[in-house]
């Protein structure tokens, strides 16, 4: 790396190690770690880190624990390619290269006093969890809160155990997956068919939304017909990223990037920026 960056540029991109407490397995190909938190690792809901294998390179991955709440990093991670196989082949005790935290975060303190709808799908749940904590932990400080959450399937869903206490405090919980199996008692359908029911002042709510892109701008697009104003349905993104900050341009769509003026949007900014098109 160039003498000429600062000390403070170098850090950015260079990886902390930190060592992996507890590798859990939510599903065939969805691991759930727990990494020591390293002194003076603050971070909030919304934000990402670049996780790496050593000799494999880095990849954004969202931070899915809270800070308030949890003493670890834990980082919930699908397997899909190359550095997601490498990071999945790590063991407990072996070291895992972050670099952040990035990004911005969820703008939970303007839903103060509101009611807050959170909508999940799939892997999306991961982003939401850390906001979802908080928001429970602070429960009295919101309106009524409320959570859809669609999988594929029974074996797909994940973090049922803490959505089941995430009810049992009180939250309203919307349970479905497209294709049920023996021993499903929940929902049927797709997240949107879901929306309608839901006890919530539509108008003056927040809506945190997670999941494949097409869920996205359907649920922006039904909860926005349903009168909730645009710059309060906020979603987290994805793109390619190498950097992280700003500076290589990979995740740069139309006059933003992603990772710093990101991952978290409003359905107002999605709009103006393109993103909500195919
Ligand atoms: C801000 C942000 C937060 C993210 N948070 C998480 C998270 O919490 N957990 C998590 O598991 N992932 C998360 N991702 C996605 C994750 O970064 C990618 O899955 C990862 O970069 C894939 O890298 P790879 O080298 O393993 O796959 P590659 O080798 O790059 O890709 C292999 C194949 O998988 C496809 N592919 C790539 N990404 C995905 C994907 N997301 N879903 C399905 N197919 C894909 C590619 O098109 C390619 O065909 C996040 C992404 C962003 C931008
Ligand atoms: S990932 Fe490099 S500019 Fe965003």
């Amino acid at each position: 790396m160039s003498d000429r960056l600062s000390q403070k540029q170098k850090d950015l991109y260079l990886p902390l190690e930190v060592k992996i407490t507890d590798i859990t397995d939510l599903t065939q190909d969805v691991k759930l770690f727990r990494l020591e938190k390293p002194k003076g690792f603050f971070y909030s809901p919304g934000q990402f880190v670049m996780a790496s294998a050593w000799g494999a390179g880095d990849v954004p991955i969202s931070i899915t624990s809270t800070y308030e709440i949890h003493k670890e990093i834990e980082l919930c991670i699908r397997k899909v390619g190359q550095v997601t196989s490498a990071l999945h082949a790590l063991r407990t005790f072996d070291h895992i290269g972050i670099r952040g935290p990035f990004g911005n975060r969820f703008p939970f303190e303007e839903a103060t006093g509101k009611d807050v709808l959170f909508v999940a799908g799939g892997i999306g749940i991961a982003p939401l969890r850390s906001l979802i904590n908080l928001v429970v932990k602070q429960k009295r400080r919101f309106g009524r809160i409320a959570l859809i959450y669609g999988s594929r399937n029974p074996s797909e869903a994940l973090f049922m155990e803490e959505i089941e206490r995430w009810k049992q405090q009180g939250i309203d919980v919307t349970l479905t997956v497209d294709v049920t199996a023996e021993g499903w008692q929940h929902n049927i359908g797709l997240v949107t068919e879901f929306i309608n029911n839901q006890k919530i002042a539509f108008k003056s709510s927040y809506a945190f939304i997670c999941g494949p892109h097409p869920m996205i701008k359907a649920v922006m697009r039904d909860l926005s017909f349903l009168g909730m104003s645009q710059e309060k349905i906020i979603t987290t993104l994805e793109a390619h990223m190498k950097c992280g900050v700003g500076k290589c341009g990979h995740c740069y769509t139309d006059g933003k990037y992603v990772c710093t003026d990101g991952p978290v949007f409003n359905f107002e900014e999605i709009k103006r920026i393109g993103m909500s098109k195919p």
